[in-house]
């Protein structure tokens, strides 16, 4: 058997970034963690020795315990800092807390800001690798890529399909990354609300807009639903959430307009009655909880690919 081809990247800062075939290198190594998360005994050797810091700015739950699984399922040696805890509530710098963190000799340090483009200014300066787990409202490569893991294993492809992401797209790390995964693989990406809500260069980005739903869900494969996300809308870009969710919401009725076998995705966390009605988030078309244990896979194998030893399989 060959040896695994090792990874052709330092850090994981967006998908940009990625080629299409480094996208299926991770999406196939994840494929092995994800067998390795639902053994009995769910700890493989293959970071022993390594170290992960998991830095974040910014609150989560996914992400977070996702990547400190990940790291211990890996037998990594993982911390985890909450900055509501740590010196930054003392003034310390983003670059002296990193600077800091180095000096402890980690092998790779996961970041989540709410500055878009913090995880490449810590990248610029660290010697180790760097994963951006969220950084404004500018990429979440590693949502994109648990997304297009469950994808791959729902549809069989990531090619040829329509994506149609349903919501806040203006504010939406998660929708730019994975309109730039699916576009790579030759997919449609259709975006589709109120135009307060949508970014104004959207047709640049390459996605087709839409303003209403009957359309934009029309032959859709996977209608991926966005948080409304409260805490950024400032009051002036909505009139009401009731009239947000009776026009744009994902709900039985307008679920329909996709066909039967579309499948319903959400990053989480959600606003209940909000973008999404709760019949159609705990009902049969929904992906949502496949997302979040496929996150744990991902984040493994973004972990072995760049912090594994050269030429190391996966799982030993
Ligand atoms: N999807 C996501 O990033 O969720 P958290 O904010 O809980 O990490």
């Amino acid at each position: 058997m060959s040896a695994p081809r090792p990874f052709r990247h330092r850090h994981l800062l967006d998908i940009a970034s990625l080629a299409p075939q480094d996208v299926v290198q991770v999406l196939d190594a994840s494929e092995v963690f994800f067998e390795v998360s639902r053994r009995p005994v769910r700890k493989v050797p293959t970071l022993r020795g390594k170290t992960v810091i998991n830095l974040f700015y910014e609150a989560s739950t996914r992400t977070r315990t996702s990547f400190e699984l990940a790291g211990k399922r890996l037998s990594a040696d993982v911390v985890n800092i909450s900055t509501s805890a740590s010196s930054v509530t003392k003034g310390e710098t983003l670059l002296d807390t990193v600077k800091t963190l180095e000096a402890m000799r980690p092998d790779v340090v996961v970041v989540r800001h709410s500055a878009s483009g913090a995880p490449a200014y810590v990248a610029e300066r660290l010697a180790c690798s760097i994963v951006n787990a969220g950084d404004g409202q500018h990429a979440h490569p590693t949502q994109a890529l648990l997304d297009a893991f469950i994808v791959r294993r729902r549809l069989g492809t990531l090619s040829g399909l329509t994506v149609t992401i349903c919501g806040d797209v203006k504010h939406s790390r998660v929708a730019r990354s994975n309109a730039e995964l699916f576009r790579a693989f030759g997919s449609t990406v259709r975006v589709v609300g109120p135009r307060t809500l949508l970014p104004p260069n959207a047709e640049a980005l390459g996605v087709e807009v839409y303003d209403r739903l009957e359309p934009a869900l029309r032959g859709a494969h996977v209608v991926m639903v966005l948080r409304i996300q409260r805490e950024r809308l400032e009051g002036a870009l909505l009139p009401s959430l009731r009239e947000y969710s009776r026009t744009f919401g994902i709900n039985e009725r307008t679920l329909a307009y996709a066909p039967p076998e579309a499948i319903v995705m959400h990053p989480g966390p959600m606003n209940r009655g909000v973008e999404i009605d709760p019949r159609v988030a705990d009902g049969p078309r929904s992906v949502i909880l496949d997302q979040v244990e496929a996150g744990v896979a991902v984040r493994m194998a973004i972990l072995y690919l760049l912090a594994g030893e050269a030429g190391a399989a996966p799982v030993a």
